[in-house]
């Protein structure tokens, strides 16, 4: 896995979605009730865009069809059969850093 420094945000307590880019990948980042996380930016359900969604008790909606995505799995609600994926956030000095497993990183785990 490497970590990725998301350039130009700062913390500072407003909530927040935002498209990023890092590592060749481009995520929603969402900053609520004091915590980041790093997300597919995606629907897989069509293909909105969820960095112009909102969050609703710990889901990420998107704005098309309004299916739900878990802010801490990136699991579909029930019934959906879906995810979007989670990615881990590191804050160091108010810094935010994305982990990006790369593809092989992916396959070589799966086969530990
Ligand atoms: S495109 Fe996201 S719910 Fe349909």
């Amino acid at each position: 896995m490497n970590w990725y420094l998301i350039p130009d945000i700062q913390l500072t307590g407003k909530p927040f979605i935002k498209k990023v880019k890092a590592g060749g990948k481009t995520l929603c980042l969402v900053s609520v009730d004091d915590k980041v996380y790093a997300l597919g930016a995606r629907c897989p359900h069509a293909g909105g865009d969820l960095t112009q969604g909102w969050c609703e008790e710990g889901k990420l909606i998107c704005p098309v069809h309004r299916y739900s995505f878990s802010l801490e799995t990136g699991k579909g609600s029930e019934g959906q059969n879906d995810y979007i994926e989670s990615y881990p956030i590191e804050i160091k000095d108010g810094i935010i850093y994305v982990g990006i497993s790369s593809f092989w990183d992916k396959l070589k785990q799966a086969f530990k």
